[in-house]
């Protein structure tokens, strides 16, 4: 297109220069007819908070402003006490931290996520299913949660009780057991139910109790759409069937830049010279 233009100016015809002239007036003008902001740029340039957590691209909370300024899949509820929560698999995560700059974030399973409360939810803890977007990152701790326990001795591994039936009342304690420690549970452990939960900070400091751990969570790592590029050129990502970036002129498909305005038309004028 640039040797087009050059093209045209080399021409120096008057009357040429004239209509580029004119061609690049019109471009002004149609790009933003009435110099309106484009209204997803509008939507999505407002920041959103929960809690004290910035929420932004990816990620979208989904009672204020639908996918238009996230990724499918990365969609938190607020909840009335400030919590993001996150689900994979239709459990229930609160989401403790994110690290936009390496695109990973601070989870733990809402069921475990407050020490200073019973565990309520113990029973219905299921073991870790991500959706492909999410990794685990590595080197992180397992804690294995046993079920129907009645051993007395292994009360510091104990982080709730749950009803079973009148029966087997004795069998009523959930232990959590980090993969480290050699524990033999003999029998200890009546329904041979067992759920893994990756932990992050096992180990760095072995005098929190096995709740404190569970409840700080673990890591993830997540895929998508890299907005570094979008926002480095004044842009906002979103999602409207693909990715978009959009900009105060209209929504673009990488980045703001990504075509000068009037080229299309120019050619078109060009042609018809
Ligand atoms: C956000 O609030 C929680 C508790 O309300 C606190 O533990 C956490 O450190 C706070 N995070 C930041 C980044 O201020
Ligand atoms: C996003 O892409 C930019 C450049 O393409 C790169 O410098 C940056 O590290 C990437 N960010 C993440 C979190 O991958
Ligand atoms: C991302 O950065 C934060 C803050 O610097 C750090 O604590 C965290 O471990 C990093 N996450 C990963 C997966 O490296
Ligand atoms: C469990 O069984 C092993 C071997 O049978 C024994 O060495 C260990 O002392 C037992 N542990 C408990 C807590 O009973
Ligand atoms: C969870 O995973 C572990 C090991 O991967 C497995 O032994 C256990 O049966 C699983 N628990 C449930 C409840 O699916």
């Amino acid at each position: 297109m640039k040797i087009l233009f050059s093209n045209l100016i080399s021409a120096s015809s008057p009357s040429i220069h004239l209509f580029v002239f004119l061609a690049l007036i019109i471009n002004f003008f149609s790009v933003n007819p009435v110099g309106a902001v484009d209204p997803y740029f509008q939507l999505c340039n407002v920041p959103r908070r929960c809690g004290n957590q910035t929420i932004r691209f990816p990620f979208y909370i989904k009672r204020l402003e639908g996918p238009v300024c996230g990724y499918p899949g990365f969609d938190l509820a607020c909840d009335d006490i400030g919590r993001s929560i996150l689900y994979f698999s239709g459990e229930s995560y609160v989401v403790r931290q994110i690290f936009y700059q390496n695109q990973s974030l601070l989870v733990s399973n809402t069921a475990l996520s407050d020490p200073e409360v019973e565990y309520y939810a113990l029973n219905s803890l299921r073991n870790l299913s991500l959706p492909v977007d999410f990794v685990l990152v590595p080197n992180q701790k397992r804690v294995f949660l046993h079920y129907s326990c009645s051993y007395p001795s292994f009360s510091n591994y104990v982080i709730g009780v749950i009803g079973v039936d009148d029966a087997n009342y004795y069998f009523d304690k959930v232990l959590a057991i980090p993969e480290d420690d050699k524990v033999e549970l003999n029998g200890t452990c009546r329904a041979g139910r067992v759920v893994v939960v990756p932990v992050r900070y096992w180990g760095k400091n072995k005098e929190m109790s096995m709740r404190e751990v569970l409840s700080r969570g673990f890591m993830l790592n997540w895929r998508a759409k890299n907005c570094t590029l979008c926002e480095s050129t004044g842009g906002r990502c979103g999602f409207d069937n693909h990715f978009k970036c959009y900009c105060p002129d209209k929504p673009h498909a990488a980045h703001c830049d990504d075509h000068v305005p009037g080229q299309v038309s120019l050619y078109l004028l060009c042609i018809s010279l």
